[in-house]
């Protein structure tokens, strides 16, 4: 048996703390002799909680693009089921096992092995050593013969405080070829939400509408520690303004859509230096990730990934920039703009949030701490006090001058 690993262009962004977001899926391929058997093209990133020696932490990582397919992977034969076998980093593993019954194949197991001692992803760490959580609850499933295609995240829990979220993922197990096959079964987050009765004739598929949305609604985002105290509080509104090849149109629009709270999973990881929020919508997935500069004791937005695929793209829209400084705001405090701000995060991507208050750092009680309120805001709130103060100008003269000329006329019945 060999193996072979290729890697479509991975982009890390890496920063305080090694590796948060990996923008392109990697593609991992089992072979026996010549014969391709697994091929998968797939996004991973990682929610571990873990003991230190003082509470617990979460760790959050993405499969790096340096992750390669490791000993243990196989066709299988008899009584071994196939098996692709990840290895990253100092020593984690993240594995699936695949079964079939003849018409359909699955992951029967998920398994992730990850190294407690590897104190770079995991500081102060109590445990050390390995650890190996699995399951056998996975809903991917596809026809033989098909490519399992689930471009939307999904999220797999593996034990208590320990997740996986895939997306991205493109794969095949028992080929008959070295290519993934061009029938796709696809997971049932990516198929469209149909909401047209039966009776209604087909539409045609919609143009991204020129007219803005309204004001999106305002979500309230919350992470917490393995012991439930909030660490990041988030409440905001967004809209992503995507600039982006239509589909429909066959030219380059700009299309603006509004990240539905409710339909919205928040995810990430708290740090010392480094937090990051994760929206995760049906077809879209944002990344923010929060720095602490303690030199200037301010924290700020230092970066933003996203990754989506809109009905009206004829491509998936994933970019990201890691070199941003927006939002600052003292450390021990939260951002605040009630006002509608507009991040411009590259030249074909931003997003304009509404109603914000946040803060991703030093946390107490569960509440937001006193807030800075940005420029905005803070001339909105002059407007009324330059306004108030220029009438209670007015009013002083007014009244001055009906004094004086009161005193004048009083003057007048004195002389005569
Ligand atoms: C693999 O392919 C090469 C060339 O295509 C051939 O020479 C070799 O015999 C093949 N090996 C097996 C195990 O089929
Ligand atoms: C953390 O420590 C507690 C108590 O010692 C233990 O019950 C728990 O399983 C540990 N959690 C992890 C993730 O190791
Ligand atoms: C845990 O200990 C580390 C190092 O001693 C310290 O930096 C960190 O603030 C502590 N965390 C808590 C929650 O006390
Ligand atoms: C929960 O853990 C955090 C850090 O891990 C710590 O700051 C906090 O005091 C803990 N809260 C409780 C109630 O144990
Ligand atoms: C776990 O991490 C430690 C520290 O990086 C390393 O020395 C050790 O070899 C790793 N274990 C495995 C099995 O790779
Ligand atoms: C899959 O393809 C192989 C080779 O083309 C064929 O022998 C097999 O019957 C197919 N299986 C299914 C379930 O279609
Ligand atoms: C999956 O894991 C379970 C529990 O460890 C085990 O009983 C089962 O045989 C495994 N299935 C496969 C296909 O490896
Ligand atoms: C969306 O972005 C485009 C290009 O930057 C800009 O012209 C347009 O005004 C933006 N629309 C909204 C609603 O922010
Ligand atoms: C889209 O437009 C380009 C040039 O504007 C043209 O070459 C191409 O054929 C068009 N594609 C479709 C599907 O209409
Ligand atoms: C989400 O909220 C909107 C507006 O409040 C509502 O119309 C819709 O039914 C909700 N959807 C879900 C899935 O709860
Ligand atoms: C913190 O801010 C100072 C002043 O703006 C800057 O020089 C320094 O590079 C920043 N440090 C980090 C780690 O970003
Ligand atoms: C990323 O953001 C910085 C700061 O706004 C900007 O200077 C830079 O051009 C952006 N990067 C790209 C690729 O647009």
């Amino acid at each position: 048996m060999t193996v072979r690993r290729s890697s479509a262009a991975g982009v890390c962004w890496t920063l305080l703390m090694g590796c948060v977001f990996a923008a392109h899926a990697v593609t991992f391929e089992v072979m026996d002799g010549n014969s391709t058997c697994i091929k998968a093209d797939l996004n991973a990133s990682f929610s571990i909680t873990y003991n230190t020696t003082n509470g617990t932490r979460v760790a959050g990582f993405a499969l790096p693009s340096s992750a390669s397919v490791g000993n243990g992977s196989s066709c299988g034969g008899r009584e071994v089921p196939p098996e692709l076998l990840v290895s990253f980093g100092a020593g984690h593993a993240l594995a699936l096992v695949f079964s079939s019954d003849g018409r359909l194949y699955r992951v029967a197991n998920l398994s992730l092995q990850y190294n407690l001692s590897d104190t770079s992803t995991f500081p102060q760490s109590s445990g050390t050593g390995l650890v190996t959580v699995m399951t056998n609850v996975s809903d991917i499933t596809a026809r033989l013969n098909s490519t399992y295609r689930c471009v939307s995240s999904t999220t797999v829990s593996l034990s208590a405080g320990v997740s996986i979220t895939l997306s991205d993922v493109r794969m095949e197990a028992y080929m008959n070829g070295a290519n993934l096959s061009t029938d796709e079964s696809v997971c049932s987050a990516d198929l469209p939400v149909t909401t047209a009765a039966p009776t209604q004739s087909p539409r045609t598929t919609a143009a991204p509408s020129p007219t803005p949305p309204p004001a999106p609604e305002r979500g309230n985002y919350t992470l917490t520690n393995g012991n439930g105290t909030a660490c990041l509080l988030a409440l905001m509104g967004l809209q992503l303004n995507v600039t982006h090849l239509s589909k429909s149109l066959n030219k380059t629009v700009s299309e603006v859509v509004n990240l539905r709270p409710n339909r919205t999973t928040a995810s990430g990881s708290c740090g010392v230096e480094l937090a990051t929020l994760v929206l995760t919508e049906e077809l879209t997935n944002l990344t923010f990730t929060f720095a602490l500069n303690s030199t200037t004791r301010k924290f700020y937005l230092s970066a933003v990934n996203v990754s989506a695929f809109w009905p009206d793209m004829t491509d998936r829209f994933a970019e990201g920039n890691a070199s941003l400084d927006l939002l600052q705001c003292s450390v021990g405090r939260s951002y605040m703009c009630s006002a509608q701000q507009t991040l411009t995060v590259l030249p074909t991507f931003s997003i304009n949030t509404f109603r914000l208050q946040l803060q991703p750092f030093n946390i107490t009680a569960n509440r937001f701490s006193a807030a800075e309120e940005c420029r905005m805001d803070q001339e909105n709130m002059l407007i009324p006090i330059i306004v108030g103060a220029a009438l209670a100008g007015l009013v002083l003269i007014v009244l001055i001058a009906y004094l004086i000329g009161r005193k004048r006329t009083h003057a007048g019945y004195q002389t005569i």
